[in-house]
């Protein structure tokens, strides 16, 4: 009989090099058997609309082991709503956008946290549990905007902008975090901006989500270049091409989409604000401009409503498999660490950011 103990002791003491996901199952005993088919067609018959039954057959053992490992090892699995469909409906136990899962990490009881997500999103995490473990399934796991700005852009900054508050989106490192007085979301960023009380803020680094910031309040901003390499992509002509394709097409964008794209959507908000919209309008056809995941995700709980897909991956976001799921939990591997200099005053600036919201 096995147990997950068995597995730990086997792989994780004997060979701390590791096994990988498919032997770990091996030694769990795991395999698409009819008694496993079974006893998730449940949660199948959610998801079949988006997952293939071919590839649910390699899913279903995985999302078995990772429930049982969750629940041996007092985990919580926190996933963003660009994760595919089997983590974000099969082993995620709370999901969401990035202010959500920054929230709900300060609420969490378990002693180890599973980011889904990018590096940033564990690393926040971690600032806001310094005594928990938290671990990332993939450590390379980046993000365009966090990699387009460093500490030392930020010190050049406050010298060169002295007295103007440096408002700093979540998509960034601790590092730059530390350096910034709040950090913001896309879900609060005018909010963070107007409750600082100040004419001028700096917003970085995403130069598009500072414009469209700068559309919505009086408070002037200023912006830094970076961009996401995936809502960068959009163009107005190719959302002008969708609605001429599709009458009655409603389309909904995120606000790191340049300005003119978002003048093309019927609404526009953070991941948690689309997903939103669409439950509370209910749609006949809607096209979300933002990762293709979230379509899926969104599209199991809103079986009525016609999804047309523009698929545009995160590259970063589709660096989190099942497998690696796995092998973190049972290696408790990679864990983030955040120095110590840096972690009490990127902290603050979360902390604030989440306090003002
Ligand atoms: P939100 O989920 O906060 O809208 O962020 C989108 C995003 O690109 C995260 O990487
Ligand atoms: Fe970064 Fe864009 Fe990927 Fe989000 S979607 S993690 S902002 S690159």
């Amino acid at each position: 009989m096995f147990t997950a103990s068995d597995t730990l002791h086997q792989h994780g003491a004997a060979h701390p090099a590791g096994a990988s996901g498919a032997m770990i199952l091996q030694e769990m005993g795991l395999s698409f058997t009819p008694a496993l088919e079974r006893e998730m067609r449940p949660l199948y018959t959610r998801v079949a609309d988006v997952i293939p039954e071919l590839e649910w057959a390699s899913f279903a053992p995985y999302i078995k082991a990772i429930n049982i490992l969750k629940k041996e090892k007092n985990a919580v699995i926190l996933a963003h709503n660009y994760q595919t469909p089997e983590i974000f409906h099969g082993v995620a136990d709370i999901t969401g956008d990035s202010l959500k899962l920054a929230v709900e990490a300060t609420r969490v009881d378990e002693d180890i946290i599973v980011q889904c997500g990018v590096h940033f999103m564990a690393e926040t995490s971690k600032l806001l549990n310094p005594n928990k473990t938290v671990l990332i399934p993939d450590g390379g796991a980046g993000c365009s905007l966090a990699a387009s700005i460093t500490g030392n852009d930020v010190r050049a900054l406050r010298e060169a902008y002295p007295n103007v508050p440096i408002v700093t989106y979540v998509n960034t490192s601790a590092e730059v975090k530390a350096e910034s007085d709040v950090c913001c979301t896309s879900s609060n960023a005018v909010k963070i901006v107007e409750g600082l009380g100040v004419p001028r803020v700096l917003c970085i680094p995403d130069e598009y989500l500072a414009q469209n910031i700068a559309l919505s309040t009086d408070v002037e901003v200023i912006a830094w270049k970076g961009r996401c390499e995936v809502h960068e992509l959009f163009t107005p002509e190719e959302l002008q091409q969708y609605r001429k394709d599709n009458a009655g097409l409603k389309i909904i964008a995120h606000p790191e989409c340049k300005p003119a794209v978002l003048a093309e959507a019927d609404f526009s908000g953070s991941t948690a604000a689309m997903i939103k919209w669409v439950t509370d309008n209910a749609p006949d056809k809607v096209l979300m401009v933002t990762e293709c995941s979230m379509s899926d995700n969104v599209a199991v709980e809103n079986p009525n409503v016609n999804f047309v897909r523009p698929c545009n991956l995160c590259p970063h976001m589709k660096m989190i498999t099942l497998p690696k799921v796995l092998e973190a939990l049972v290696y408790e591997r990679e864990a983030i660490e955040v120095e110590a200099h840096l972690a009490a005053k990127a902290r603050h600036a979360v902390e604030r950011m989440i306090e003002l919201s």
